[in-house]
């Protein structure tokens, strides 16, 4: 086992996180959400994304939010951008990294991007081009690498040929996740062998949410090959309009307190991520996803 003694964490809470919810959450409210995450340490924000407002209308105060957070040296801010449309409307905003996002299941890609695999890589091209041309980093996310709402089992073969998609046209490093939260760790592994065919180890991260509650357990599944760069979301908030019935990231706290004990090293304090995690419920008006926040709450009270 190669279990790396440090992580890095990718919070994707203030996109994947909310982009699903359906009472518009001002924008005030997610630039305060990067304040908290980047204030506990987080390294890495994914702060939005530049798809349709007729899809998803979460994200249509993109510009606002961007201009809106107060950026710290040293943090990378991502968004996501389908297609060069998207990547034109966020070049302003400059993001550090920009995320093309495909699918190992052609269903799931029509359904979320509304065209195939080799449409989407298309698409993708000269978006990627031109952000490396920019200076600006590239991240893959492959959704759907063990399970699709639609399509069921995905074979690591499906996974092995999007890696080589999204190598092929110059793709830096790549997430592979679970969007429907059905993996198990085995299964998980799979999906992370198939992509080690064409990225390198430091080039791969993990995103499983946690439907079926077996996120951490592909946590530590992915830690066992070695992945360090993991997704997750404060209070475990999210979901994908695209995948019914799929609940949020696995909650940064849950992962940070599993990392923390086995003395992996995260930069994060806990802490702070709780008050994080408790800042976005409260607005949410629901308690937080995340066990080990509910838990030092329960704890701070008694
Ligand atoms: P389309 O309808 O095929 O695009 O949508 P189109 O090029 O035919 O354009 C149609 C309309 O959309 C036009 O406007 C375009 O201007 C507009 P109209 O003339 O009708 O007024 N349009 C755009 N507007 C803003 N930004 C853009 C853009 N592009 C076109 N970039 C498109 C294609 C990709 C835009 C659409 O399908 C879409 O926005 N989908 C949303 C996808 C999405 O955000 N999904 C959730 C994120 S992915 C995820 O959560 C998974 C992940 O977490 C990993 C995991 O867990 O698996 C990453
Ligand atoms: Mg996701």
């Amino acid at each position: 086992m190669n279990i790396p003694s440090q992580v890095r964490l990718i919070d994707v809470g203030p996109r994947d996180g909310l982009q699903n919810e359906k009472q518009p959450v001002p924008a005030a409210v997610k630039i305060e959400l990067v304040q908290r995450l980047q204030a506990a340490g987080l390294k890495e924000i994914e702060v939005t994304s530049y798809v349709s407002p007729k899809w998803v209308p979460q994200m249509a105060d993109n510009h606002e939010v961007m201009a809106g957070i107060a950026r710290q040296a040293g943090v990378r801010y991502s968004v996501l951008t389908p297609n060069l449309k998207g990547y034109e409307a966020a070049v302003p905003d400059r993001p550090d990294e920009i995320v093309v996002f495909g699918a190992a299941s052609e269903a799931f890609s029509q359904k979320n991007i509304n065209c195939s695999i080799a449409e989407s890589i298309e698409r993708f091209a000269p978006v990627v081009a031109a952000a490396k041309a920019a200076g600006i980093a590239v991240r893959g996310a492959m959704s759907c690498t063990v399970g699709c709402p639609y399509e069921g089992d995905i074979a690591p073969s499906r996974v092995e040929y999007l890696a080589g998609l999204m190598k092929g046209i110059g793709v830096e490093r790549v997430d592979v996740a679970d969007t429907i939260g059905v993996g198990t760790p085995r299964k998980v592994q799979a999906a992370i062998e198939a992509t080690l065919q064409h990225f390198g180890i430091d080039h791969i991260s993990g995103h499983f949410h946690d439907t079926y509650g077996q996120a951490l357990s592909n946590t530590l599944a992915a830690l066992e090959l070695g992945v360090w760069n993991f997704q997750s979301s404060v209070a475990g908030l999210g979901g994908c309009p695209y995948a019914k019935g799929a609940t949020g990231n696995v909650a940064t706290e849950d992962v940070v307190y599993l990392l923390h004990g086995m003395g992996i090293e995260t930069g994060i304090d806990l802490d702070k991520l709780v008050d994080a995690g408790q800042f976005i419920s409260g607005h949410l008006g629901r308690p937080s996803g995340s066990r080990v926040a509910r838990a030092l709450i329960a704890k701070r009270a008694g």
